[in-house]
């Protein structure tokens, strides 16, 4: 039977990005991915609310799929993720259009409410958020070719309420999956290929904390790092509050975890941080840093920064300007407050103008373009082995690969070592990427070695 089509839009975290690739591998006995919705039976938007301008874009591109429909009457329209879940029923209203509505929670019945929309179904929305919600193991093939980068989520939602933050809301309470899962999807990642695995989570660091028995997230880290053929190893995200010594003490023991942390500071300024509840202090948080920093010297630490939280002043703004300076992050995420649906910050009263919370953004993004620059520098002159994930811009010979400090690095090269790690002499730090060339390892072949340098 002839496959049907299936378009897949995805929007927000890695979280979705693994969420929207299980619902492919969920739906593959009878869709296959296509590359454009007009090709498409089935449309899914996988939809982020993090901020203002993701839930806008949400509601845009589906009013584009509109007329698409208007075309084509047969055309399902699906949307999944945050924006489903704080929409609900909201979302049939306001774009009648929609078929079917889903929230993180409701995902793993995907294909039963497929069934349903084949069945002549429409308007269905499911957005029960559940107690313990279940990640069931659902392994399947990649799709694209052989990526040999992956995510593995190993827990849902959030138990930490930020004040500005919907995730909670909208992705309930924080579960951990069983191990036993984990390590078998990461084999069956590694089978086919891939050779870094991210283990992704709102808070990794309270992974199995509120299970009885189980590994917490440093043993996990050991049982993921010692699955055969897996070389490089990630996870994200970190909440400082909850990163111990257990946790980064692995980094320096074990060896295929790559020497990259994205700790998310949000700001420098203790009043900020208690208002958005994160339950550290800037000393706190520059304490971890620096225990961290004694174990892996070389280690990368990248960050998020909201400018403009309500009641932000110049001074505490300045804080988090110096905090930048102080910790010589590699690379940061820096973003306007939104206010968000449900959150406490909601409430707060905006002190903050718009232009202000722009120009806050862009002096900050400035003045970390200089110093993220600086620390790219340390990169310049050593021989680096990259893991080449495919062509650069502008196509072959350029190719791009990545670090273990997860530097984009490109170079020239053979198309040949695309999905392979190859070792490069790094010449040069540009703003977010390293320039550099490759130094392929002496080969052998009929018997004569051949050595093969591209600048
Ligand atoms: N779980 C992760 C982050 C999830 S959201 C953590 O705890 O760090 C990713 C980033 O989006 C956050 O770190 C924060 O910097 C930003 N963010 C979240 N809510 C926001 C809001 N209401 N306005 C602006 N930025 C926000
Ligand atoms: Fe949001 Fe805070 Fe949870 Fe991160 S830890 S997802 S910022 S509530
Ligand atoms: Fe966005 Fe939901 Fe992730 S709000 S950032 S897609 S958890």
């Amino acid at each position: 039977m002839k496959k049907k089509a299936l378009y897949v839009a995805t929007f927000g975290c890695q979280m979705n990005e693994y969420d929207s690739l299980k619902m492919v591998q969920m739906l593959s006995p009878s869709y296959e991915v296509v590359d454009a919705p007009e090709k498409a039976d089935l449309i899914l938007v996988n939809t982020c609310s993090i901020r203002e301008k993701a839930e806008n874009k949400v509601y845009s591109l589906v009013g584009r799929f509109k007329a698409l429909k208007a075309r084509k009457p047969r055309l399902k329209i699906g949307i999944a993720g945050c924006v489903a879940q704080q929409e609900g029923e909201n979302m049939v209203r306001k774009a009648p259009y929609v078929d079917l509505v889903f929230g993180p929670h409701q995902l793993w019945r995907l294909p039963e409410l497929v069934a349903r929309l084949e069945s002549g179904e429409s308007g269905i929305v499911e957005v029960r958020l559940e107690e313990r919600p279940d990640i069931p193991l659902v392994i399947g093939e990649l799709p694209g070719g052989r990526p040999v980068r992956a995510f593995v989520t190993i827990m849902q939602g959030c138990d930490n309420f930020c004040t500005y933050c919907v995730v909670p809301h909208v992705r309930g309470r924080e579960t951990s999956r069983p191990p036993g899962d984990i390590i078998e999807e990461v084999r069956s990642l590694v089978d086919q290929g891939v050779k870094d695995v991210t283990l992704l989570g709102q808070n990794v660091n309270s992974y199995g904390r509120k299970e009885k028995g189980g590994p917490g997230f440093a043993e996990l880290l050991e049982m993921v790092a010692s699955v055969p053929g897996l070389r490089r190893l990630r996870f994200t995200t970190s909440h400082p509050k909850d990163l111990d010594d257990a946790v980064m003490s692995c980094f320096a023991g074990i060896e295929q975890l790559c020497e990259h942390l994205h700790l998310p500071v949000q700001s420098g300024s203790n009043e900020i941080l208690r208002r958005m509840n994160r339950r550290y202090t800037r000393e706190a948080y520059l304490d971890k840093i620096e225990r961290l920093r004694a174990l892996v010297p070389d280690i990368s630490i990248t960050t998020d920064i909201i400018v403009g939280f309500p009641g932000e002043t110049e001074k505490d703004y300045e804080a988090t300007l110096s905090l930048l300076a102080e910790v010589g992050f590699d690379q940061i995420f820096a973003f306007k407050y939104s206010p968000r649906p449900f959150t406490k910050a909601a409430e707060m009263e905006e002190t903050v103008p718009e232009e202000e919370k722009l120009r806050r953004l862009n002096h900050l993004l400035e003045f970390q373009n200089r110093l993220g620059l600086e620390r790219l520098r340390r990169f310049e002159g050593r021989d680096m082995e990259i893991l080449v994930e495919g062509h650069g811009k502008g196509g072959a010979p350029n190719l791009m690969g990545r670090t273990r400090h997860n530097v984009v690095v490109n170079f020239k090269g053979p198309e040949e070592l695309i999905g392979e790690f190859t070792t490069v002499s790094i010449l040069e730090a540009r703003e977010h990427s390293l320039k550099a060339s490759s130094i392929a390892p002496p080969s052998v072949r009929d018997g004569c070695t051949r050595e093969t340098h591209i600048a």
